[in-house]
């Protein structure tokens, strides 16, 4: 079940592949965490199999707040099966990828590849629908190549009794460009009967204030600024009671890294392959601390390497706000912050 609070809007951590897994959302949930979690996609084609990682996360959900099941492909005979098998788990709804920049997925004409292809939409909402009994929710990017294809796809998400609709302010060939259309999102509010939830570069309380009030939108999705920042959704649930806004002080923040580290190696992952998994979270962490600590961290090879590099930048009481910019209030260590 998921409702939508009243007084501010509805916090959602996006899904991210090989990001957002049971390990990460009990770590979120540590934090404050959000509202509403989705998992990972399901990736279905003929024959399908329901991966067991994801489905591991679903039912130990380990964060106490509901999980919507995302999947992702074209079919529509086994996308419906595969919805109605996941509607049997504890889900709070089932999810549609339609934003998937990654080409070995839009080739296919699945994720962000069915927004060139709207009337194949219009088909796949329909079944999808018709075949669900409980929440459907849709998570889309605006088009393909132009944010001009939104005003088609407005028309056919409008056409479906959707329950929820996550808007990725960008087109599927900007990736994860600098700008995100919030006009088209705000667009979306305006034209459609149902919730929708933005997303896009939402990285702090200014940035999440600033979205909700030009795009009016009922909820807000966070990604890479929730890797970045666990603190977020507890910050922006804090700034909108009209509460304080704890930001994390170096150490804390090395306290993160370090939980990052535990919980998402194991002892049975050689430590080399735990550094590099370390690596690529730190490529969102970075963005947040500076460029020099970016730049030492990709460096490292080994565990201990990794936590001397952390330490120089984090182990102080200075507090980090930890935005795209790797701006920072405070002293950074050994690293300076960057404007
Ligand atoms: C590493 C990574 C993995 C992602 N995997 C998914 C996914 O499985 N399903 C999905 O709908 N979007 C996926 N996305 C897109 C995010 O859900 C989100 O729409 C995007 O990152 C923009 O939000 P942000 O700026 O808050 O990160 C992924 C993004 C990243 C960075």
């Amino acid at each position: 079940m998921v409702t939508f609070p009243t007084n501010r809007p509805l916090l959602a951590l996006a899904p991210m592949q090989d990001v957002t897994d049971w390990a990460f959302w009990k770590l979120i949930a540590s934090y404050g965490g959000p509202d509403l979690y989705f998992t990972e996609y399901f990736r279905v084609t003929k024959g399908y199999r329901l991966q067991r990682s994801i489905l591991h996360s679903i039912l130990e959900n380990p964060t106490g707040r509901p999980a919507i099941a995302q999947i992702i492909g074209n079919d529509p005979e086994w996308m419906v099966k595969c919805a109605g098998q996941l509607e049997k788990y504890p889900v709070a709804g089932v999810d549609l990828n339609l934003g998937c920049p990654a080409p070995v997925v839009y080739r296919k004409c699945a994720g962000g590849g069915l927004l060139r292809e709207p009337g194949r939409i219009h088909h796949l909402l329909g079944v999808l629908r018709e075949g669900l009994r409980g929440m459907f929710t849709v998570k889309t990017r605006i088009g393909f190549s132009d944010p001009a294809e939104f005003d088609r796809l407005l028309d056919v998400f409008a056409a479906h009794r959707i329950d929820v609709l996550t808007v990725h302010g960008r087109t599927v060939s900007e990736k994860y460009g600098p700008r995100v259309h919030l006009d088209r999102i705000a667009q979306a509010v305006t034209r459609l009967p149902f919730p929708i939830i933005a997303n896009g570069s939402i990285d702090s309380v200014a940035a999440a204030r600033h979205v909700q009030e030009i795009t009016g939108a009922q909820g807000l999705m966070i990604g890479r600024g929730a890797i970045r920042n666990p603190w977020i959704f507890q910050q922006i649930r804090d700034a909108f009671a009209g509460k304080p806004v704890h930001h994390p002080t170096g150490r804390e923040v090395l306290g993160y890294v370090e939980a990052l580290y535990s919980s998402s190696c194991s002892n049975d992952v050689p430590e080399k392959s735990q550094v590099h998994k370390m690596k690529k979270y730190m490529n969102f962490l970075g963005e947040g601390i500076g460029g020099e600590f970016l730049h030492a961290i990709r460096r490292v090879m080994t565990k201990a390497e990794f936590f001397d590099v952390c330490k120089q930048a984090l182990d102080h009481e200075e507090p980090l706000r930890l935005e795209a910019d790797g701006v920072a209030t405070g002293g950074m260590g050994r690293f300076p912050k960057r404007r």
